[in-house]
């Protein structure tokens, strides 16, 4: 599975690019919002930090808009991914742009059948909320299976990148429901990697290790 870092946070993509487990970039209206930095100076820059594909979202509500900041977006970087909301404008406007070649990634997306959707107009990835929807009392990972599905039945190339994971465990649930990708959060990344049981492994080797006279503590010699 590819991971995704879901951030405009440029320090938080070099942090996490340089332990090697970045492949790609997601962010959102109100992830660059956050940031307080203009549009296309953020984007522009992560696009220096990572040799991936990194999604940046258009905020028209028409179709007409979509494809006019699709266009303009796209032309930032040759790694740009756009993003465009699940609505009945959002796959007019992806129909177009992919037919031009723009990669894109249908977002806000909450059911099986807006995915099936997104893929027959040519979605490069469809982003399921998983944890908000989660939120409603209906299954993330239920709808991540049901689309990976429906994309194998028919030998759909649209990759499935489960998106809102809200900790490590809805990470786990998208790799065993088969997502493609997962995009994830800085602190959930981190979360990932830590486990109590591995530092009190580690704890305890060294204890052990310096019950040993000094001059036998040097390793390499
Ligand atoms: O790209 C943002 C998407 O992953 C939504 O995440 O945490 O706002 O539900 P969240």
């Amino acid at each position: 599975m590819e991971i995704f870092i879901d951030t405009a946070n440029v320090s938080a993509i070099r942090q996490f690019s340089r332990i090697g487990i970045v492949d790609g970039v997601t962010t959102n209206p109100a992830l660059i919002a956050s940031e307080g930095r203009n549009f296309r100076e953020v984007v522009e820059e992560i696009c220096t930090i990572i040799n991936g594909p990194v999604s940046a979202e258009v905020i028209s509500l028409h179709a007409e808009g979509m494809i006019h900041e699709g266009r303009l977006i796209a032309k930032i970087h040759p790694n740009i991914v756009v993003k465009i909301p699940a609505t009945p404008a959002g796959f007019e406007a992806v129909n177009v742009l992919s037919q031009e070649g723009i990669k894109t990634n249908v977002t806000v997306l909450y059911t099986a059948n807006q995915a099936l959707l997104a893929a027959k107009v040519g979605a490069t990835y469809v982003s399921p909320f998983v944890g908000r929807l989660d939120a409603t009392s209906t299954s993330g990972t239920e709808l991540i299976q049901e689309i990976v599905s429906v994309f194998n039945n028919y030998n759909f190339s649209t990759k499935v990148l489960a998106a809102s994971m809200r900790n490590s465990i809805y990470v786990k649930h998208a790799a065993l429901a088969g997502a493609h990708v997962a995009t994830i959060p800085p602190e959930v990344l981190e979360q990932m990697m830590l486990s109590e049981l591995t530092d009190l492994g580690v704890e305890g080797f060294l204890a052990e290790w310096n019950t040993l006279p000094e001059e036998k503590r040097n390793y390499f010699s």
